[in-house]
């Protein structure tokens, strides 16, 4: 026994320990508007915090040592700031590193617990919509803000030819919608496309269409209940998958029913969880976030259906390149990337 190691992976896990806790507390200021109204960035004593917010003051200096002992604000004789950075990942919604809405993916592994000790001992089942409703609206709130930053900017500019296409007016479907952000934000883009969303889940898809309402443009962003494998349509320019083609049971199945679905020209834009192709190479931050969220969520929703491929969300380019090459797709290239996404496109 290396006394060091203990040493060193003890101090590990109470900085987890501290960082699963701090979530929870993250959560609370996010819903209570706590972070709100601090964004100004200025120094403010839990008392002017309590009337500011209507919350209880010894509770809020409590909250506010929590976050001064994390590092997620400064403090000085009684006061706490919270910094312009921090704001902008905690306070400010419409930043593109915004984090503090998509959070509560994280509380769903906690609230969902049982259900996952079940499927570890059964067969490895449990469906989207068997999630605590917190997975639904936070799996929004993780994902809109990468896509408002990246989709129209780099993303789609990335793909051959497809710009000019939306620009004129070009039929595009959404496949695994969720909540429909992806596509509202292209139909904002392009007035002269028209949009359709497909999901599996209804009450996301209701979801979606009231989104789509909000964001003024539920004339051309329709959505649907419907199958990846099944649903309808035979010419699309361009069908996209946002971070979900891995949570499918059967991501061939799903790719050969867009081939059959898109134009001779058309163009599958795949977005998924940035990932390299071996576990070696997956052992960083980011490979740790999404292998912990893959357990509870995305390889447990694919077991739950058809086939059960179980492609978990580090699957990586090639693994990803073998689903759509078997589906008959003959171009398969990355795109672009950022630290969070693959973006990847297929063509016939
Ligand atoms: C991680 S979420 C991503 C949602 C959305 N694309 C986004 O980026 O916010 C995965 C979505 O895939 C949907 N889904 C999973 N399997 C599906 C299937 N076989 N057919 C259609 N939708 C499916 C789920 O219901 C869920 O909304």
């Amino acid at each position: 026994m290396d006394e060091a190691r203990l040493n060193d992976f003890m101090g590990k896990l109470v900085n987890d320990m501290g960082g699963a806790a701090m979530l929870a507390n993250v959560i609370l200021g996010e819903e209570l508007g706590l972070y709100r109204a601090m964004a100004d960035s200025q120094f403010i004593t839990p008392e002017t915090l309590a009337a500011k917010t209507g919350c209880n003051p010894r509770l809020l200096r409590e909250w506010l040592s929590a976050h001064a002992a994390s590092g997620y604000m400064e403090h000085r004789d009684g006061q706490f700031r919270l910094p312009e950075e921090q704001a902008m990942a905690l306070a400010n919604e419409d930043s593109p590193v915004y984090v503090a809405g998509g959070i509560s993916v994280v509380a769903s592994f906690f609230h969902d617990k049982d259900k996952l000790v079940n499927a570890m001992r059964g067969n490895g089942a449990l469906a989207w919509g068997d999630h605590h409703p917190c997975m639904f609206s936070g799996t929004e709130r993780f994902f809109r803000p990468g896509y408002k930053a990246h989709l129209i900017a780099e993303w789609l500019p990335a793909l051959d030819g497809v710009v000019a296409k939306l620009e004129a007016g070009a039929k595009v479907a959404d496949i695994g919608c969720g909540h429909g952000a992806s596509t509202v934000i292209m139909a904002q883009a392009f007035p002269d496309s028209s949009f359709v969303g497909f999901d599996y889940h209804a009450p996301s898809v209701t979801v979606a269409t009231l989104r789509a309402e909000e964001g003024g443009v539920s004339s051309r962003a329709r959505f649907f209940q419907g199958n990846a494998k099944s649903y309808p349509g035979s010419d699309y320019d361009l069908i996209c998958y946002f971070d979900c083609l891995h949570d499918m049971g059967d991501p061939v199945g799903a790719a050969k029913h867009a081939y059959e679905s898109l134009k001779d020209d058309g163009t599958v834009l795949l977005v998924e969880p940035y990932a390299n192709d071996s576990l070696d190479d997956n052992v960083n931050p980011i490979g740790r976030l999404f292998y912990a969220a893959s357990t509870f969520i995305c390889t447990p929703n694919s077991l739950s259906q058809e086939v059960g491929l179980g492609l978990g969300a580090q699957a990586g380019e090639a693994r990803l390149r073998k689903v759509f090459s078997e589906a008959g797709f003959s171009h398969f290239r990355r795109a672009t990337e950022t630290p969070f996404n693959l973006i990847l496109e297929a063509r016939k």
